[in-house]
């Protein structure tokens, strides 16, 4: 019984509100750090009668630097101390509630952050986030989003390894269309305290990386052997327009364990096994992972 309570104790300081926040709250401001303008928290009430502040459940103190305007708080040279959940009071009643976080100023390059793929040029694609020090992570496409907008569509992970979190960003390009295909891309990262925020710019071309694509069957033509390949079925039809490249490498058969490679799917015949990759050969995008090792018997 002891025990049990303790863990839950545990529990709670690791993953409780005060300790991380696991989702965005519905409203938060954010203040830069050394900013000479002040930040404004609402209150969601009309008449300043009777209003009081909290932070963290504490009230708030007036100051030269805390002041109220209205039934607002506006604070100066925010630091450390001053962040939080604010919340604003009449009596005993709560009328509304926003955090306070910092902006975090590290040069740190979304990229460094951030694993994009597309399979495709269909639809959506998906992005790892490793960074384990924040408990919540968000992604957006468009300036909705990069400019914070409450109009910006949200995505939120779907799960993923310890210390990765996968996202998938659905997507309107035409895949046709090769100049419209942008995409503006915003992430913010959230812990107890600070939000991370970075915006970056790049094609859907830049991150396609196909499936492995798929070994039909081979045939002897003479002294060699013709490979026939298909696209990965995840890739974007028709694969008359959306054309892959392929790599085989091959081990020779009387030869020790030498391979080789090849980028015609014409290859000699004498060999044990061979595996295969693509990309998109137009955009000469990202290679596949190689599909397992296949034994040719003949
Ligand atoms: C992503 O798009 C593909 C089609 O291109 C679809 O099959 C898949 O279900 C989509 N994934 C999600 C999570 O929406
Ligand atoms: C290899 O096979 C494909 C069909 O799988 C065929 O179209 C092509 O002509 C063949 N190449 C040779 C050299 O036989």
């Amino acid at each position: 019984m002891i025990l049990s309570v303790w863990t839950l104790g545990l529990l709670l300081v690791t993953f409780g509100g005060a300790h991380g926040h696991t989702n965005f709250p519905a409203n938060f401001v954010v203040a830069k750090r050394n900013d000479p303008h002040p930040v404004t928290l609402t209150c969601n009430t009309q008449t300043e009668e009777g209003v009081s502040w909290r932070l963290d459940g504490e009230e708030v103190e007036l100051d030269n630097y805390v002041q109220m305007e209205g039934p607002n708080l506006k604070i100066s040279e925010v630091d450390a101390p001053m962040l939080g959940e604010y919340s604003c009071w009449r009596g005993g009643t709560m009328l509304s509630s926003t955090y306070l976080f910092q902006e975090l100023e590290e040069d740190v390059a979304l990229d460094s952050l951030l694993n994009c793929r597309a399979k495709s040029y269909d639809c959506n694609f998906t992005c790892s986030w490793r960074d384990s020090r924040f408990t919540a992570v968000r992604l957006g496409l468009g300036h909705d989003c990069s400019e914070g907008q409450r109009s910006c569509r949200w995505e939120t992970s779907g799960g993923g390894h310890v210390g990765e979190l996968q996202f998938v960003l659905p997507h309107s390009l035409s895949p046709y269309a090769e100049e419209s295909t942008t995409l503006e891309l915003t992430a913010e990262a959230i812990n107890t305290f600070y939000i991370l925020r970075r915006t970056k710019t790049f094609y859907l071309r830049d991150i396609i990386q196909p499936d492995s694509p798929q070994i039909v069957r081979c045939q002897e033509v003479g002294h060699e052997l013709n490979v026939t390949l298909d696209p990965p079925p995840s890739w974007s039809t028709p694969h008359s327009f959306f054309s892959l490249e392929y790599e085989i490498e091959y081990e020779m058969k009387d030869d020790g364990k030498v391979i080789e490679s090849s980028f015609s799917t014409l290859i000699p015949k004498k060999i044990s096994k061979l595996r295969v990759r693509s990309r998109d050969s137009l955009v000469l995008s990202a290679w596949s992972q190689w599909t397992a090792w296949q034994n040719v018997n003949h």
